[in-house]
C-alpha cells in the first residue's frame, strides 16, 4: 500500500519560500519512501513544476479547478489547462471551499468529474463540523458528501480518486482527531466506497487531515485505514515536510 503526504499550501508561500522549499527537498540525501505531493497557489504552479523537475520527487497539484473544460467562468481555472501544464492532481471540496465559498456537493461533483475527464487525480475532501459531531451526525454528513459529490462518476475514473477526511474542527486548530476517531471514520468511508462499487474500494487511499504534524503523524498512520495525510501548516516549512515524509513509508 502506498502512503501519501500531501502538502496543502492554501494561500501561503512567497516565491522565495518556494525556491527554498524545493532547494531543500532536492538536496535531501535519502529517498522518500512515501508518495509526496504539494499543492501551491495557482499562480505558483509553473514555478513549482519547474523546481520539482530536478529530482522528480514531489508531484504538484492545484487546490481547486473549474467545473467545465472551458468557457465563460471568469476567475475559474480550467482542469484541461492544469493538466496541460503538467499538474498531477487537484484538491476538491476542501472545507474552506465548502464553508467560505459555499461550494455545495453538486458543484463539487461537476468539478470532480471534469478534473477526472481532464486526466487529473482528485483528492476529494469531506468532513463534519464540531456541531455536527456533537449532535452525532458526523457519519451521516460525511456519507452524504461522498454519495452526492461522487455520484455517477464513471467506473473508469474511480481509480483516480483519493479521499481526504478532514474534520472541520481539527483544521488549523491544533486539535487532531484521535487515531481511533479517525480510524472509525476511515473504516466507514471505505465500506461506503465499496458499496458504491469503487473497483478498488479496499485499497483506495483515504488520507486524514487536520493539525497533522511530525509528532502525531506516526500514530495516525499506524491505523489500518489511514493511508496518508493532507497537511496544511506543517507542510509549509521544508524541514517539517521532510520530517512528515520520514515518518511515513509505503508498505
Ligand atoms: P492543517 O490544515 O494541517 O493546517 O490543520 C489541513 C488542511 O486544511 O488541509
Amino acid at each position: 500500500m502506498k502512503t501519501y503526504i500531501v502538502g496543502n499550501w492554501k494561500m501561503n508561500q512567497t516565491l522565495l519560500e518556494i525556491r527554498d522549499f524545493f532547494s531543500q527537498i532536492n538536496s535531501y540525501k535519502e529517498e522518500f519512501l512515501c508518495e509526496t505531493y504539494v499543492a501551491p497557489q495557482f499562480i505558483h504552479l509553473g514555478l513549482a513544476l519547474e523546481l520539482s523537475k530536478e529530482k522528480g520527487r514531489v508531484k504538484i497539484g492545484a487546490q481547486n479547478c473549474g467545473p467545465k473544460e472551458k468557457g465563460a467562468f471568469t476567475g475559474e481555472v480550467s482542469p484541461v489547462a492544469l493538466a496541460e501544464l503538467g499538474t498531477h492532481f487537484v484538491i476538491i471540496g476542501h472545507s474552506e471551499r465548502r464553508h467560505h465559498f459555499h461550494e455545495d456537493n453538486e458543484l463539487l461533483r461537476k468539478r470532480t468529474l471534469c478534473a477526472l475527464q481532464s486526466g487529473l487525480e482528485v483528492i476529494f475532501c469531506v468532513g463534519e463540523t464540531l456541531q455536527e459531531r456533537e449532535k452525532g451526525e458526523a457519519m451521516g454528513v460525511v456519507e452524504a458528501q461522498i454519495q452526492q459529490g461522487l455520484k455517477d462518476i464513471p467506473p473508469v475514473f474511480k481509480e483516480k480518486i483519493l479521499i481526504a477526511y478532514e474534520p472541520v474542527w481539527a483544521i488549523g486548530t491544533g486539535v487532531t482527531a484521535t487515531p481511533l476517531q479517525a480510524q472509525e471514520m476511515h473504516h466507514h468511508i471505505r465500506n461506503l466506497l465499496m458499496k458504491m462499487n469503487f473497483p478498488k474500494g479496499e485499497t483506495i487511499p483515504i488520507l486524514y487531515g487536520g493539525s497533522v504534524n511530525p509528532s502525531n503523524i506516526r500514530e495516525l498512520l499506524d491505523m489500518k485505514d489511514i493511508d496518508g495525510a493532507l497537511v496544511g501548516g506543517a507542510s509549509l516549512l521544508p524541514n517539517e515536510y521532510i520530517k512528515l515524509c520520514e515518518g511515513s513509508r509505503n508498505f
